[in-house]
């Protein structure tokens, strides 16, 4: 892949090129004069300094003498050249002192015309020099080099890291980033690419210098360099680039001719491409540094993401716990259905969401509730199974996702208006327990590509609604039963107390009177509603218990002798055997058993005392004998209205609870129907 890496530099501009002494295994020099004009790589290493430290420095410099034949060997040198061999010491790097045998030959004449130069060149061995401190030497220097450039590495790593580390938010890095790439590799052009959430496309996010106005560029799947550095997960390097026959050339369109490509990878993660062009080529170094500073940049922008994405979640998760609390909580689908509405605004980023209703009678969706819709009137018509996408998901089953409505081909005007500029539409079936309880749509105004993470939070939020919907039928189905079940009671007792009418013929309306009446006063008195329905139940039971007097007494003409009245009284302790099982009127055993008793304790059957008696047949009792007296019995003709009044007055304190009293008298003096004689 590196093509057109140049050769290594020699950094010193020779007239001569003697690279070609860089073959042969010894040291060697090229004196001109007694100066250095040339040293092979061998020579360097041994030395230890690069060929620039080296050229026109004294080529004794690096000679030691340590005998006298050595000496000697240095001053024929110094005289110079006097061709020949010598034994001498060389001073390698660090000080060390080789001991070497020189050979000293005048430089051949080359084909060359510089014939002034070539006659003052010296080539100079170095002899006997141990293979194994030329590499050891070779190898130090290579070592040297390669750690400054690792420094200038870690340098620039560090730069890279230090950038990075203040921000954790993934669009605030990608132009720290950039910027690291292109100022590291003094690049003409750079650019970076990120790959759509469906991973169908990848755009230039961010371009700078040469490449600037590529930004927003488009990548389809399988177009260009980009994608095959994606499906190849490796670094891309060409030095003549414009030869490349896959390049899409929409970022390389201004013809630099040296250009990498980097992808951003962490944890098996594509985050994003880099594109680098410049003039010069890519070298080795470069591209180990661009290797370092992807992974920096790539996990840096990973931790980032993970941390929006942990951020999110959180955010998700309590979104859901709170539509949890209202579904538990609160029964009212309605507002049930708001606060999920709430959190599907909120936690999807979308502009408008509402919830449909299956009605299986009708065949349609109905609108429950809305969000963010500009024209509500639209949207609150039923829509149709057959014919709306909503419709679709309901008969199906299944979520249908349109990011871009421009592109799908339906017409949507029946079912919102035009002026929403509504651009994408998801909408996810509701399913509870197997049936289909509606849908939950949701708009953006643009288009919109989500990623799986976000689909699959709106099946969730689906799931919940299902839920809810289903919570508020079941409840509601329950009230209805339970309402059902109050009227067929409700039935019974009416159908009881009428059948005990129908038994003792002459207290025909009693029943229905006495309760009217009840309510009415109890009312006036300050009980509550609640209590109310308990009290209609007492009334019309309160003498059931004479179901279980005989006729001869309960019909008797005339006044009851004491056995009589004895076994007559026991209609209240019947009435309490006959209902305490059933636990539905049990609130309602108060009138039924208590209603005979007296104020002063000396009623039946229990001889209760004041309060004691419970309100409700406090307030019974005064009833139960006005209207007892105000009509006929067998043993009795109906009294007149002045005389039950003054009766029931002369009663107050004994029989009767004097504040009832009162509270009996204010009612009916302020009624006509009343105070007929
Ligand atoms: P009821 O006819 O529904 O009468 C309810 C209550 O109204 C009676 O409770 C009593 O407090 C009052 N009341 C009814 N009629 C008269 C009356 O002529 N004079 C007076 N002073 N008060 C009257 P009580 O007395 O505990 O009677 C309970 C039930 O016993 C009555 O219900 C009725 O069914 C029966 N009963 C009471 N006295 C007689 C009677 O002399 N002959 C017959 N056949 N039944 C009687
Ligand atoms: C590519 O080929 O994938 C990107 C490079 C370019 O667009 O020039
Ligand atoms: C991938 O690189 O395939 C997944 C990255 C993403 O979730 O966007
Ligand atoms: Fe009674
Ligand atoms: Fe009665």
């Amino acid at each position: 892949m590196i093509n057109n890496l140049s050769g290594e530099e020699w950094g010193h501009p020779t007239t001569f090129d003697f690279s070609w002494l860089n073959a042969i295994d010894a040291p060697i020099f090229v004196l001109d004069e007694n100066k250095i004009y040339y040293a092979n790589q061998n020579a360097l290493a041994l030395a230890g300094v690069s060929l620039l430290d080296m050229v026109d420095q004294d080529f004794g410099r690096w000679l030691v003498a340590r005998n006298d034949e050595e000496t000697s060997c240095l001053e024929d040198l110094t005289p110079l050249l006097s061709e020949g061999d010598c034994r001498t010491h060389f001073l390698t790097q660090h000080n060390g002192m080789l001991p070497v045998r020189i050979s000293i030959r005048p430089l051949l004449a080359p084909t060359d015309d510089s014939a002034s130069l070539r006659k003052s060149l010296k080539i100079v061995t170095l002899r006997d020099v141990p293979a194994e401190e030329l590499s050891l030497q070779q190898h130090t220097q290579e070592l040297i080099a390669e750690l400054s450039q690792r420094r200038r590495e870690l340098e620039a790593l560090v730069t890279v890291a230090s950038a990075l580390h203040n921000t954790i938010v993934q669009e605030e890095m990608f132009p720290i980033i950039l910027d690291q790439f292109s100022n590291q590799f003094k690049a003409d052009g750079a650019s970076l690419l990120l790959p759509n959430p469906n991973h169908e496309e990848i755009t230039v996010a961010l371009a700078v210098g040469e490449w600037k106005e590529t930004t927003g560029q488009h990548l389809a799947r399988g177009q260009g360099i980009s994608w095959q550095v994606i499906d190849k997960g490796n670094l891309y390097v060409n030095n003549a680039i414009q030869n490349e026959p896959d390049l899409a050339r929409t970022v390389f369109a201004g013809g630099l001719p040296c250009g990498v490509c980097v992808p951003l990878r962490s944890h098996s993660t594509l985050l994003g491409l880099v594109w680098l062009g410049r003039n010069d080529p890519f070298g080795e170094d470069d591209i180990r540094l661009l290797a370092g500073i992807a992974d920096i940049s790539a996990s840096n922008v990973y931790r980032a993401r993970l941390f929006e994405q942990t951020q999110e979640r959180f955010q998700r998760l309590s979104g859901l716990h709170s539509i949890d609390m209202a579904i538990t909580s609160s029964l009212d689908l309605k507002l049930t259905l708001d606060v999920l509405l709430d959190q599907v605004v909120a936690q999807m980023q979308v502009n408008a969401a509402d919830i449909l209703l299956f009605d299986p009678g009708l065949y349609w969706l109905e609108f429950a509730a809305g969000r963010g819709f500009v024209h509500a009137i639209r949207t609150h018509a039923p829509r149709s199974l057959n014919d709306s996408p909503a419709g679709q998901v309901a008969l199906e089953r299944q979520m249908i996702s349109i990011p871009d409505l421009a592109k799908a081909n339906i017409s949507t005007e029946y079912w919102f208006s035009p002026d929403e500029g509504f651009q994408s539409y998801f909408a996810a079936p509701l399913i509870a327990k197997g049936h289909v309880k509606g849908v939950l749509e949701l708009y953006h105004r643009h288009p919109y590509q989500p990623d799986s993470e976000w689909l699959a939070f709106l099946e969730t939020l689906a799931t919940q609604a299902a839920i809810a919907i289903d919570n508020a039928e079941l409840f509601e189905h329950l009230q209805r039963s339970n309402e059902e079940l109050s009227m067929a009671y409700d039935a019974t007792i009416e159908g009881w107390s009428h059948a005990l009418e129908l038994r003792d013929q002459e207290t025909h309306g009693h029943a229905q009177r006495v309760t009217d009446l009840t309510v009415r006063l109890a009312r006036q008195m300050g009980v509550r509603d609640e209590e109310i329905q308990y009290y209609r139940r007492g009334v019309l039971l309160h003498d059931i218990g004479k179901m279980a007097i005989p006729d001869r007494i309960l019909f008797k003409e005339g006044p009851l002798t004491s056995a009589e009245q004895e076994i007559m009284r026991q209609h209240p302790s019947y009435a309490y055997e006959l209902l305490l099982p059933i636990g539905y009127l049990r609130p309602s055993l108060d009138i039924p058993y208590a209603h005979h008793e007296w104020w002063d304790g000396t009623g039946y059957p229990r001889q209760l005392k004041g309060e004691k008696i419970p309100l409700a047949a406090r307030i019974f009792a005064v009833v139960d004998v006005w209207d007892a007296l105000r009509n006929k019995r067998s043993y009795r003709p109906a009294w007149g209205f002045r005389k039950v009044k003054e009766h029931i007055l002369s009663l107050s304190g004994t029989h009767f609870d004097p504040l009832v009293v009162r509270e009996f008298m204010r009612m009916i003096s302020s009624d006509e129907q009343f105070t007929r004689e």
